[in-house]
């Protein structure tokens, strides 16, 4: 059993990782911490509280960053999430209310309570996470593990030719946190470009699953649109949901040892490439990946939702 606490910016795929989440009897969900990216912080603080009352879930969410580190704030990108984040799924309001604490001081203090057994699995840009490495020099021993969605080493982007989204709304925080060595792990299109599903795969789900599935299945509709115009892919990526999985599974994933670091500038800004300049500890990447068995296992815990 892991404590988990999910940093995201929901967002369809981020969805889909919060109720596997939610339904993994290996994981002890701590609480979420909201990002833009998908959305905005504001929607993103609104969904995530939206998608802990769908689960019925009583757990803290705390508000994060509103604008990136260094480079100007950005419009979110509708044409894959939807304007409101799910889809077609139209925007509703949450009874519930974020923590008065901000994302990065939340996670600072959890990480304390919980030294040495918290894992975080970040699902949007690295702002708050890079905040909470600046603001407390304990942070990274503190945590247990930081296992990012979010980069490409040899696969190319998704945004640009060079970057992937996650790293690219946000490159010096992702520097900041790719600084931080031996604890990070990077799950990124390398692998997540491997794992798929299908519109039958979420009719499946959404029979096993009315509830929650049934709110999946509609969301997706408007992802596998999305991917359908990119051309070359067989249904949508499991990006998120891949990356909470690896908290939880890492021998489902072949990883390399390799230090990182991020363009933060010029025609690849948000690359993810290896650092030789011997300055910093290797992360793991994630290149290999065995897709069945992250799917089926998405699948099947996702079955066991209402
Ligand atoms: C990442 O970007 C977002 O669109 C997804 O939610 C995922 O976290 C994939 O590049
Ligand atoms: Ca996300």
């Amino acid at each position: 059993m892991i404590k988990l606490i999910i940093d995201t910016d929901p967002g369809i795929d981020d969805a889909m990782a919060i109720f596997y989440a939610a339904a993994a009897p290996d994981i002890e969900l701590l609480g979420l911490t909201t990002i833009f990216g998908n959305v905005t912080t504001p929607i993103a603080t609104r969904n995530a509280l939206r998608l802990l009352e769908a689960a019925d879930l009583s757990l803290p969410v705390a508000h994060g960053a509103e604008v990136p580190l260094a480079m100007p704030p950005f419009s979110p990108s509708a044409q894959v999430h939807g304007s409101e984040g799910f889809g077609d799924i139209p925007a509703e309001i949450p009874k519930g209310r974020p923590v008065a604490e901000e994302a990065a001081d939340f996670l600072i203090r959890m990480a304390r309570e919980h030294k040495g057994e918290l894992v975080l699995c970040p699902i949007g840009p690295l702002t708050n996470i890079a905040l909470a490495i600046q603001r407390d020099p304990d942070f990274v021993t503190n945590v247990k593990r930081i296992v990012i969605m979010g980069g490409s080493f040899e696969e190319g982007g998704n945004i640009t030719p060079h970057a992937e989204a996650n790293i690219y709304h946000d490159p010096h925080a992702a520097d900041v946190v790719f600084a931080a060595g031996s604890k990070v792990v990077m799950v990124g299109l390398d692998v997540t470009h491997r794992i798929l599903c299908t519109q039958e795969d979420f009719s499946a789900i959404a029979g096993q699953s009315p509830e929650l599935g049934g709110m999946l299945q509609k969301m997706s509709e408007f992802y596998l649109a999305f991917y359908a115009t990119v051309g070359k892919f067989d249904g949508c990526s499991l990006h998120d949901p891949a990356a909470v999985i690896a908290c939880t599974n890492p021998e489902l994933f072949e990883m390399r040892k390799t230090p990182i670091r991020v363009a933060c500038e010029g025609e690849e800004i948000g690359a993810t490439l290896a650092d030789t300049t011997g300055s910093r500890q290797a992360v793991s990447v994630c290149m290999g990946v065995d897709s069945d068995a992250v799917k089926s296992l998405f699948l099947k815990r996702l079955a066991l939702l209402p």
